[in-house]
């Protein structure tokens, strides 16, 4: 004589079998999203950063001629998790009334910030003694190019410089 709840049973097992089944991909599932998400956008990433923008750095006036002079901003950039990294600086030399030259602050050997010094005419590297000339040509050290230049227009009073991903290493 068979238990007629053995059969009963059998199904309860079978479909817990089933739910944990469904939960272990789906839990799967969400893991893989989670993982991948952040490095599909990392390959696309270059993608998004041909994007050029126009950026303000201030009113012209408060730049004086022959000076330069560091100024700090917010890159515009395509990525919303950047936070505090964003926030960057150039350095600003006005040559005339209308006429500006604007040098990225990284160095182009691996990007540390590079110091502008009046007394010797130079910005230098304090990561590895990179060197550079005030038109931004490299003076010495492992630097493989000049100091990047962004172009530069005046608008309403402003001067803006077109920010855009920057070739270093
Ligand atoms: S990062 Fe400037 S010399 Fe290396």
């Amino acid at each position: 004589m068979s238990d007629p709840a053995v059969p009963q049973m059998a199904e309860r097992v079978v479909s817990r079998r089933r739910l944990l089944t469904w939960l272990n991909l789906a839990f799967g599932a969400l893991a893989a999203a989670v993982v991948s998400v952040p490095i599909v956008a990392y390959l696309l990433s270059p993608l998004l950063e041909m994007r050029q923008t126009w950026v303000r750095l201030g009113p012209v006036n408060q730049f004086r001629i022959g000076a330069t002079q560091e100024v700090a901003y917010d890159d515009p950039s395509p990525l919303p998790w950047a936070g505090q990294t964003a926030r960057t600086a150039v350095w600003v030399r006005r040559i005339s009334e209308t006429e500006f030259t604007v040098f990225a602050v990284n160095c182009t050997h691996l990007g540390c910030p590079v110091n502008w010094l009046p007394e010797a005419d130079l910005f230098m590297c304090p990561c590895h003694g990179g060197v550079y000339y005030a038109d931004g040509t490299v003076a010495g050290g492992p630097p493989p190019r000049p100091l990047f230049r962004y172009a530069t227009r005046i608008q309403d009073g402003n001067l803006e410089i077109l920010s855009r991903p920057l070739p270093i290493g």
